[in-house]
């Protein structure tokens, strides 16, 4: 992210427009890295997400300084545990046998911060014990009175209202309006599984918390690739004119993934399925930085507003039954990547005769002046063949069709169907940017050759790109919601797919199986193919 938008988001352009260049580098500096002291208590610490993603987070900030020696993190489980088990359960996983020396000096640096803490969720009186322990550690650590405190939820949902009137009941929350930005609760999802139960869990948290207190994580916006995606259309010049109706034949939107249930994951999945558990967050979140307006200000409100209205304006792609604009799979057994994969309801703790869709399709419209009439189209999946997520904006053609499009392989060329513009956001895995485009082939005839323009991230920086948990952390300790979802977005994300919920969960749509290894079933090229359209493929090197 460019020095200019750093300084928007921390500080407001209007206060430091002033500043020279070096004054503005050292500003940026200041903001990141001398943040003060922070107390971080992870409810759910005995969980997978704790050690896969939350500690190696901070990890990597405490390395890289933007978290100081005299910030505890303190780990919140049910389970009897000493601090010394705690960091060396977390140090066998996180650093395996293969960490280098000066990794293992970082870390035991590190585990000097790291503490556990055992806390029944239904006993007030933990949670008395909790805070008076968040106190000593503070100043055994020497952090400053008054410390920010944030307290992250990775628990199972069911567990989040008790964990936080357990933190009201103890006093950790503080009442006073002017000082409530010293305790910030990060919410993991899933944030409900409708509109109605998202719509009560937000009650329940806002009984004792402010909405500015409370940070739902998506972790897509945490990637580096998805916020690329606003500073590339709000930063450049040449594509924002074009993303409009006027130009764009088609929007599609991939996230696809080639794992299925492993870890156990099949119980969780069964409640769940690729509806609610990747196309109401990630996709629609990517949908919503894809659509929206440039805001006024580069901050917190502005953006989520500007999303807001996205997400508002969304419209189902075409009149008619759900089943002409929405489509569920699921997969049979087959072979990803040459490995022979079961079917679903084979996955350990599904239902044998389960119907939870593993892939949804949908083709969608943005109503608003600057979509309207423009397809969106939408997949996300389990056992498909590749992990891949991007974004893929393909152009009109021009309005007059002067020469004729080849593919040659060598010198023997066929004339083809011409070839739209397409702008591809590769978002993972290998972060690129890339454009096609027309160009004229060599010889004496007038004759046109698709070509790709390529950008890779990899190419081009070398410095560390933090993970999506490392950049979300830091801006909770930050206090900046930006990347986060604001309760508006998440209701009206719910209130869009919950019919679709509803019909699926009724049995009244049939469930398409598709082999695993495929793009999901015939009925997601359905969606398209009606229109001439086709979905794009995306290429891996
Ligand atoms: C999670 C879903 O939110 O996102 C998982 O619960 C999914 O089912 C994951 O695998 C995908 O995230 P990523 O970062 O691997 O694309």
């Amino acid at each position: 992210m460019g020095i200019m938008t750093l300084l928007q988001r921390n500080s407001g352009w209007h206060q430091i427009s002033s500043l020279n260049q070096t004054e503005r580098i050292t500003k940026m500096a200041d903001s990141y890295l001398n943040m003060g002291d922070t107390s971080i208590l992870i409810f759910g610490a005995s969980g997978d997400l704790t050690a896969r993603k939350l500690i190696p987070a901070l990890f990597q900030l405490s390395r890289q300084g933007y978290l100081n020696e005299r910030s505890p993190v303190i780990g919140v489980a049910r389970r009897d545990k000493s601090d010394d088990e705690f960091r060396n359960e977390l140090k066998a996983s996180i650093l395996g046998d293969a960490a280098d020396t000066e990794t293992v000096e970082k870390w035991e640096k590190f585990a000097r911060q790291l503490f556990y803490r055992r806390v029944d969720i239904s006993t007030e009186a933990d949670y008395h014990a909790l805070a008076e322990s968040t106190t000593q550690l503070e100043q055994q650590l020497g952090a400053q009175e008054g410390t920010p405190r944030v307290v992250y939820l990775a628990t199972a949902p069911s567990l989040f209202d008790g964990a936080v009137r357990g933190l009201n009941v103890a006093g950790m929350i503080p009442t006073d309006r002017k000082l409530s930005d010293r305790l910030r609760v990060v919410v993991e999802k899933p944030f409900g599984h409708d509109f109605e139960s998202a719509e009560l869990l937000n009650e329940q948290l806002r009984n004792c918390l402010r909405e500015d207190q409370i940070y739902r994580i998506d972790h897509y916006l945490g990637k580096e690739t998805v916020q690329n995606i606003l500073l590339f259309r709000f930063g450049n010049a040449f594509f924002e004119p074009l993303l409009n109706r006027n130009h764009v034949d088609n929007v599609q939107i991939t996230v696809s993934e080639s794992i299925g249930m492993e870890g156990g994951r099949g119980g969780y999945y069964d409640t769940s399925g690729a509806l609610r558990d990747v196309l109401q967050n990630h996709v629609l979140q990517l949908l919503a930085l894809i659509g929206m307006d440039p805001p006024a200000l580069f901050q917190a409100r502005e953006i989520r507003d500007e999303k807001m209205k996205v997400l508002q304006a969304l419209r189902p792609g075409s009149t008619g039954p759900i089943t002409k604009w929405a489509v569920r799979g699921q997969y049979s057994e087959g072979l990803v990547g040459k490995k022979p994969a079961i079917a679903y309801r084979e996955e350990e703790r599904v239902p044998p005769k389960s119907n939870r869709e593993t892939f949804v399709a949908m083709h969608l419209g943005i109503d608003n002046w600057r979509w309207a009439g423009v397809p969106f189209y939408l997949r996300t999946g389990k056992r498909l063949p590749h992990r891949v997520s991007e974004i893929v904006i393909t152009f009109k053609h021009p309005p007059l069709n002067l020469f004729s499009t080849v593919e040659c392989d060598g010198d023997l060329c066929n004339i083809v169907e011409a070839r739209p513009n397409q702008l591809v956001l590769r978002i993972q895995p290998k972060e690129s940017i890339f454009l096609r485009f027309s160009t004229k082939r060599p010889g004496m005839q007038y004759q046109v050759q698709p070509v790709a323009m390529d950008f890779d991230y990899e190419d081009h920086f070398t410095n560390h790109v933090p993970e999506a948990y490392e950049r979300l952390l830091l801006d909770v300790i930050r206090g900046d919601s930006t990347l986060f979802t604001r309760s508006d977005e998440l209701f009206a994300a719910w209130k869009f797919v919950d019919p679709v919920l509803d019909f699926w969960e009724s049995g009244s749509s049939g469930l398409e199986f598709y082999p695993a290894g495929t793009w999901g079933p015939a009925a997601a090229d359905r969606l398209l193919a009606e229109t001439g359209r086709r979905w794009r493929e995306p290429v891996l090197t």
